[in-house]
């Protein structure tokens, strides 16, 4: 028997700009997470019990290019090894789908973990990062890697694309509310519309990307130096210029004007967007009059989390 989790996570800046090679801030979220537990089974094969996404069979009746079946081929010719004879592979998750929290990733983070500890092997975090990664790409079409890697690392994390991995220091604590739309949105198209538009206009999308950077590199510096009461206005010009690139929708400006209203330091949508889940940076003992007042604007549901020096413990 083996198990693996992996949190979820939030992007605190920088999305979208971040795939054109600016810096983008994410952190994990621990109070959702994905599970998986691999056990000798009676029928032969490999069998995958993931209820949440109403898969029950056989790991050869999914497509081949199934997130699942993709991570476990890679994460076996990775580790050399050959495949395991009779097993269930279970996969839970309360991270919700196509919102913005990185569901897919992690559960590519902790079946890769997962299957390692099963055959015994070790595997680095370097690998699990690069394994995961490559199944993002079934995902998103072109992935930046932020998620697989906030969430393979489980810290807060600075991140460009194709750069080492920089964890980032916390200075002091602060608190997030997260609220989701409960509308879903793939971010495959919101990241293929960006494009198309940069196609057209590159010069406008070239500023906009480049504003982003500048604002993900003054909100690293505020968690740095333990100013995060910087981080509001900082995310509120974030959220503008995610407007200006086409990729927010009523409902996520609705949110995020509820929750500057309801004392929110500053709010804007978290991920590829059009849907999906918002972030609010609230002042302490903040968190219940913004959330209250997420849920009554018409959020599906919110979570508060802290965003801390050392992100998860896993
Ligand atoms: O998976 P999401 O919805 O959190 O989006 C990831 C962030 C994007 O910048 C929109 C895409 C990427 O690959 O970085």
């Amino acid at each position: 028997m083996s198990s693996a989790q992996a949190p979820g996570k939030i992007i605190l800046f920088g999305e979208h700009a971040v795939v054109y090679g600016q810096p983008a801030l994410a952190a994990p979220v621990t109070q959702v997470s994905a599970e998986v537990r691999i056990a000798a089974a009676r029928r032969s094969g490999i069998w995958i019990e993931a209820p949440d996404i109403k898969v029950d069979r056989r790991l050869e009746a999914l497509p081949t290019t199934h997130p699942i079946a993709v991570t476990i081929r890679n994460t076996l010719a990775a580790l050399k090894a050959s495949p395991p004879q009779a097993v269930t592979i279970t996969i839970h998750s309360t991270i919700p789908v196509a919102s913005g929290l990185g569901s897919g990733a992690a559960v590519s983070v902790a079946l890769v973990r997962a299957l390692a500890a099963y055959l015994q092997k070790r595997i680095s975090n370097r690998s699990v990062n690069a394994l995961a990664y490559e199944t993002e790409k079934i995902h998103h079409g072109t992935p930046s890697g932020i998620d697989n890697t906030v969430i393979t690392y489980a810290r807060p994390v600075f991140f460009i694309k194709g750069q080492p991995i920089r964890t980032i220091r916390v200075r002091r604590p602060f608190t997030i509310v997260i609220g989701d739309t409960g509308v879903c949105a793939t971010t495959r198209e919101a990241v293929a519309d960006v494009r198309t538009a940069w196609e057209h206009d590159p010069a406008r999308f070239e500023r906009l990307f480049e504003s982003i950077g500048t604002v993900a590199k003054s909100a690293r510096r505020a968690m740095q130096t333990g100013t995060p009461e910087r981080l509001g206005p900082l995310m509120s010009e974030n959220h503008a210029l995610l407007q200006e690139m086409g990729v927010s929708s009523p409902e996520l400006d609705h949110l995020v004007n509820c929750a500057s209203k309801a004392g929110a330091l500053g709010a804007k949508l978290s991920g590829g967007g059009r849907g999906g889940n918002m972030i609010a940076l609230v002042p302490d003992g903040g968190e219940t009059a913004v959330a209250e007042s997420l849920l009554q604007a018409g959020a599906r549901k919110t979570i508060t989390t802290t965003i801390d020096p050392k992100g998860a413990s896993l």
